[in-house]
């Protein structure tokens, strides 16, 4: 049985979220759902998550998973917020562990934050399955971005998360701590040797001028045309663009922020005496 597929696009942090499901009526998951915030006033607000949730309930889906790809650095999970109002589980990759371990010690957090991932509901090892509903799911391992990112495989679907982008985009950097692009190469040419015709979803979209952003690609497109990686492009020469292209990055806006929060799953840190969360800036640190 092939997943129905709606996706919701951000244009403030060009994340595109999705919601997968079997049949209206029928079993859904949530991947990559987005919590706004307005860093210059720091303010949450649900607009993003409020237009997916309507879209569940008018299909009458029922959510089982609420997805994370990985621990973002450029918007908030609103997956908390998801679970609240439709149900479902949040998962995430095992390895979440050494990404809560490295920016606990960066961000200082306090001494009961635990690093054991206890705040999803559930982590997954690199080819582990599920269903959804009547759809079979897996979940791949796909290092690189990060030390703990996975590819969700639903039926001839994959929601690649941040390894590959649209071909005329390219791939993600890898010069976050833990990224890898050695391991990069080797997550996705593993997502590459899946069929030609499988359907993959993307993450993000930084649609070059003059056209619009989209989201989904296949396999046989990008092993045609992907300008980073693809077929013919050797690991040495793939390593060697990704590490100069990541030099000339900028950090993305909501970094800061979005790292402290979704390594809690989406929560926000614990309230002070006076009941306000706070969020850090960790000064000349990083
Ligand atoms: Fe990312």
């Amino acid at each position: 049985m092939q997943p129905q597929v709606q996706a919701f696009f951000d244009p403030a942090t060009w994340t595109v979220s999705y919601v997968v499901y079997d049949r209206p009526g029928g079993h859904a998951a949530v991947i990559d759902s987005v919590l706004d915030f307005d860093p210059k006033s720091g303010r949450t607000r649900t607009v993003s998550a409020d237009r997916l949730i309507a879209f569940v309930r008018e299909q009458g889906l029922t959510v089982q998973w609420i997805l994370e790809t990985h621990a973002h650095a450029d918007h908030l999970s609103a997956a908390p917020y998801i679970r609240r109002e439709l149900g479902g589980r949040i998962a995430i990759g095992a390895a979440i562990t050494k990404v809560q371990d490295v920016f606990k010690r960066v961000f200082h957090l306090e001494p009961q934050f635990r690093t054991d991932g206890a705040q999803f509901d559930h982590l997954w090892q690199d080819e582990e399955t599920f269903t959804i509903g009547e759809l079979q799911a897996r979940a791949l391992s796909v290092p690189g971005h990060t030390p703990a990112c996975m590819a969700y495989q639903v039926g001839d679907a994959v929601f690649v998360g941040d390894t590959l982008f649209m071909p005329d985009v390219g791939t993600a950097r890898c010069d976050f701590p833990g990224g890898d692009a050695h391991a990069l190469y080797r997550s996705v040419r593993k997502l590459l040797s899946l069929p030609p015709h499988t359907r993959l979803y993307m993450c993000h979209d930084y649609p070059p001028p003059g056209r619009a952003p989209a989201w989904e690609s296949t396999v046989a497109e990008q092993r045609a045309h992907n300008i980073h990686i693809h077929d013919g492009v050797s690991e040495e020469a793939f390593v060697e663009m990704r590490t100069k292209r990541d030099a000339t990055l900028e950090m993305p806006t909501l970094i800061l922020p979005s790292v402290q929060v979704n390594i809690r799953a989406g929560e926000l840190p614990p309230p002070e005496a006076n009941g306000v969360s706070y969020l850090k800036i960790p000064v000349n640190a990083l």
